[in-house]
């Protein structure tokens, strides 16, 4: 087990305690969630669970999690998630594993989103990759609208998200203000979605330093009301 897996166990962990007995509970994707499932099922709780990957669902539904389609729930009480970046404001760069689009949706139907990360995580600023999730219809048009061939990397390999969509990286960008990039990739129609996620969004950052975790409440109470 290197450093790093510890204190991804460690903020797992910490995360599987702060949800109650009853609640529906939002499964984020990657090996910092690979920890969190079976620590949660050890709990022995009644749950209702929608998971972010059709990885993760198999990982929860082997272990006993209760795994739902997410047309079944229309908010879950807690979401807990890894990242691939958190800055000191409490955003964060998320999609390493190219799920970032389930994952945001998740995130923003819970009334509490929990990130969990070891401190190799944390940045002073949040520097590019931001992965992108873009509709294979109208591909080159998109890419173009994204700006030159440097600026965007398409995920040789990867397979298409669940839902179809062509999973690319945005490798040269201005991050200095994510907001800016935020708002403007959410401008272009075919970007069904981009991995920055805004503070408003997380409730807390669970960081794990060795086997002390350090718990960072952010922005967010709940979901945001219509305008
Ligand atoms: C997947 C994600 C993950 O949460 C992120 O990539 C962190 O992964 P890991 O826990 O494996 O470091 O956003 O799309």
């Amino acid at each position: 087990v290197t450093s790093a897996d510890a204190e991804k166990r460690a903020a797992a962990e910490a995360a599987a305690e702060l949800v109650p007995d009853g609640a529906r509970v939002g499964l984020g994707t990657g090996s910092t969630v690979a920890f969190l499932l079976p620590a949660l099922a050890r709990r022995g709780l009644e749950l209702r669970c929608v998971a972010t990957s059709p990885a993760t669902e198999r990982a929860a539904s082997e272990l006993g999690l209760e795994v739902e389609p997410f047309s079944s729930l229309d908010a879950l009480d807690i979401a807990i998630d890894g990242a691939d970046q958190v800055d000191a404001r409490g955003w964060l760069v998320k999609g390493g594993g190219g799920a970032h689009t389930r994952e945001k949706i998740v995130a923003a139907a819970a009334a509490r989103f929990v990130v969990i990360v070891g401190q190799d995580k944390v940045v002073s600023e949040l520097r590019p990759p931001v992965p992108l999730e873009l509709l294979s219809f109208g591909l080159p048009a998109t890419l173009r609208a994204l700006g030159d061939d440097a600026r965007v990397r398409l995920r040789e390999g990867a397979p298409s998200s669940p839902d179809g969509g062509v999973i690319a990286d945005l490798v040269e960008c201005d991050l200095a203000e994510p907001g800016t990039l935020a708002t403007w990739l959410a401008t272009l129609p075919g970007v069904v979605d981009h991995g920055l996620f805004a503070p408003e969004m997380v409730s807390e950052v669970l960081v794990a330093r060795g086997d002390h975790v350090e718990r960072r409440t952010v922005g967010r109470s709940g979901p945001g009301a219509a305008p």
